[in-house]
């Protein structure tokens, strides 16, 4: 298989950075695929720490690097982006990178729907990043978008605009707020479009080509599958498909330019913001996990929620995403604890489930069922061959691999590129 996509196969967060960085550095393209700047991740390159929110990670090397159609691009966002990155040495021009010339672009108006929906909504608020990531796939489903090929056209934007503030003025005046500044969202764009302009191409184009020219591609993917609009945990989800599938169609390659799916899992489970989870914990194992883990959002610094594995979900992941091997990473982080458990099934209303009902008040209310296993006190960190890992590590690993149901690639034992453990090579099996 030539290519690989890798998701994750949580809440996100599963530390895809290390994984996409490792293998972007043997990649020749690098395709964003879905989401936006809500995603976040550190690349850590010699002496040097990258924060990368909607660039993809194969910039920082110089590798060819593009956001598809299926992005949602915040034209500002990504100035300063590419500025900040320019800043550290990063060389970023029209031939390492390109932009899909068909993506939606995120307005200030929908960052400021995200934020009155949010402030809004009290206790049953999502808990979004506050991007305005929902407000632009809904443009761009309900056909009133701007996108980035309109930026070469705004002189004769006014039947889209007229569409575009017809919704969200009345979006706003619920809200109480003014009307959108349409002399002012024109004079902004037009600031903006030169700068946007310079890498925007028709990139089904440019991968058809690379493609052809036989290069690996990376299809590089944000959040996790139990945040998809559709297969996630509704209504508390992102508003992209973060599954495998989005890789063809958020970038005009098709369903077979996929490759080895690469599924990123957690030794443990965490979430940001709101929705059910579980195998939450709110005891001192649960803040353990957190500070060992360091379980802070990349993007908006929330403290994420940490919770015992959960084989029922990664389980349904991995078949819903079609993965082809996982990723198990943090392992180190279960170092030391004298039990562990796995959730092997759910119990709701004296029925036993082996899989996540679909409807949010089942979510929310079934019990985990555990299986309890001994711990390890050696360290696993740095590990970087089995016969590194003490003999109760590699009993958990084979047990998650036996309840989901997926073979486990890689293991990933620190931040470090080389603390890995290759099972499978996903470039080459
Ligand atoms: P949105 O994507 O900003 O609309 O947020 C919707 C939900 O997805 C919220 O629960 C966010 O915390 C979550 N989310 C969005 N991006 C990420 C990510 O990169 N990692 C983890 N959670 C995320």
């Amino acid at each position: 298989m030539a290519n690989v996509t890798v998701i994750g196969a949580q809440w996100g967060d599963e530390g895809k950075g290390k994984i996409v960085d490792w293998l972007a550095s043997r990649a020749d393209a690098v395709v964003r695929f879905q989401g936006g700047h809500n995603a976040g991740h550190t690349l850590v390159v010699g002496d040097q720490t990258y924060k990368l929110s909607l660039l993809p990670s194969g910039i920082v090397t110089g590798t060819l690097s593009i956001i598809g159609n299926g992005v949602v691009l915040d034209p500002w966002a990504l100035k300063a982006e590419v500025e900040k990155l320019r800043g550290q040495g990063v060389e970023i021009n029209d031939d390492n990178f390109a932009v899909a010339d068909n993506c939606p672009l995120i307005l200030p108006v929908h960052r400021e729907l995200d934020g009155l929906r949010e402030a809004a909504a009290g206790s049953g608020k999502i808990g979004t990043t506050g991007r305005g990531i929902g407000p632009a796939y809904e443009d761009k489903v309900g056909r009133r978008a701007i996108r980035v090929c309109d930026l070469a056209h705004l002189d004769s934007l006014e039947p889209q605009l007229d569409r575009l503030c017809a919704h969200h003025d009345a979006l706003r005046a619920g809200f109480g707020e003014k009307p959108v500044d349409r002399d002012d969202l024109i004079r902004e764009l037009k600031e903006i479009a030169p700068f946007v302009l310079q890498f925007a191409q028709p990139v089904w184009k440019r991968l058809k080509k690379v493609r052809k020219a036989g290069a690996r591609i990376l299809f590089e993917g944000a959040q996790g599958v139990l945040l998809d609009i559709d297969h996630g945990t509704y209504p508390f989800v992102t508003s992209s498909n973060t599954v495998s599938g989005t890789a063809a169609s958020g970038s005009g390659l098709g369903p077979a330019a996929t490759g080895f799916v690469l599924g990123i899992v957690k030794a443990y489970t965490t979430r940001v913001g709101s929705g059910p989870f579980p195998t939450e914990l709110d005891d001192e194992d649960g803040r353990m996990l957190g500070e060992r883990g360091h379980e802070f959002g990349t993007v908006t610094g929330r403290q994420r929620r940490c919770g015992w594995f959960d084989a029922v979900l990664v389980r349904q992941t991995c078949a819903i995403s079609g993965v082809t091997g996982i990723a198990l990473t943090k392992l180190d982080v279960l170092d030391g604890f004298e039990t562990v458990k796995i959730c092997t099934g759910y119990r709701l209303g004296g029925k036993v489930y082996d899989y996540l009902p679909s409807h949010a008040a089942d979510q929310a209310a079934v019990e985990p069922i555990y299986e309890e296993m001994d711990g390890w006190r050696e360290t696993t960190a740095g590990a970087r061959s089995w016969a590194d890992l003490p003999a109760q590590a590699i009993k958990y690993i084979q047990r998650v691999q036996e309840l989901i149901e997926t073979p486990v690639a890689l293991v990933s034992t620190s931040p470090e590129r080389d603390d890995t453990i290759l099972v499978r090579d996903p470039f080459t099996d």
